[in-house]
């Protein structure tokens, strides 16, 4: 009897994360859609983050990034050679910029993380085929995963997209589980590793896919006076998408699609 009631509640915690998930998700994806028209030249990382930081808080909810262990703004921006955490500011989008906007808001206590990069203008062909291959290794890597499979499946496809065109995969920077908190296990890392061979990704678990391709070499170098900015140690280009996933038993669900944004398959 405590056991069928223990499982029934547990039913209950699972349908209400599935739920929740799904709205986070949704509000996530719906604020990247209202803020992509103005990704434009001449809009400044700072302006961009004012944006969001409004629409999170008029929709009644939270920007999870916003004093995230001392994080002081309520989106990351990374533009060109910033792997990730690049902190909005001061500085104007230009003609032949690409910029990553990584969004994650909290709706009612889940958590909704994604990003996109963004191609301002005309852009190198290098810069194109960078966004290109870090799109597309998403989608590899969501196409590569079923119930329980490992972990590590994510990485495979994606290295092997990568290293087909030339590219490299950051290694330090993996994604993450994410539900009640932005940051949870399991560990998803973009390449496999032993860890990820051990790792199953059974239904209800919810995380996220986003891979960091770069032009030159993986490593990356944090910038010393914000304690965020990561450049690529060769100063060379680097692209990113992210998308959160909720392991069902029919297959992954993609819980931060957007109306607009470039879907699977989609050409730059
Ligand atoms: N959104 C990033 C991620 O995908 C994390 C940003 S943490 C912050 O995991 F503090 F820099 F905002
Ligand atoms: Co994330
Ligand atoms: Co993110």
């Amino acid at each position: 009897m405590i056991s069928m009631l223990m499982s029934k509640r547990r039913r209950e915690l699972e349908k209400e994360k599935r739920h929740g998930m799904r709205l986070a998700g949704r509000f996530n994806a719906q604020m990247m859609d209202y803020i992509r028209p103005m990704i434009q030249p001449g809009i400044t990382t700072g302006e961009i983050d004012r944006v969001v930081y409004e629409y999170t808080l008029d929709h009644g909810h939270v920007p999870a990034c916003l004093n995230y262990q001392g994080y002081p703004k309520s989106c990351c921006t990374s533009v060109n050679e910033v792997i990730c955490h690049g902190i909005p500011g001061d500085y104007a989008l230009r003609e032949g910029d690409i910029v990553n906007v990584d969004l994650t808001t909290i709706v009612g206590g889940w958590h909704g993380d994604q990003s996109e990069t963004f191609l301002i203008g005309e852009v190198s062909d290098e810069a194109r085929a960078v966004v290109q291959c870090a799109l597309d290794c998403l989608w590899a890597a969501i196409d590569a995963i079923k119930p329980n499979c490992r972990a590590s499946d994510i990485g495979t496809a994606i290295v092997r997209v990568a290293h087909d065109r030339g590219f490299s995969v950051v290694k330090d920077y993996v994604g993450h589980g994410v539900g009640r908190k932005f940051h949870q296990d399991p560990t998803i890392s973009h390449i496999p590793t032993p860890e990820g061979r051990r790792q199953r990704l059974c239904p209800g678990v919810t995380f996220t896919i986003e891979p960091m391709i770069n032009v030159g070499v993986r490593e990356g170098v944090q910038d010393e006076t914000d304690g965020w900015t990561v450049r690529t140690k060769d100063g060379r280009l680097s692209a990113q998408f992210e998308h959160t996933i909720m392991m069902n038993h029919d297959g992954p669900e993609i819980l931060t699609l957007t109306k607009d944004g470039p879907q699977r398959g989609h050409k730059f």
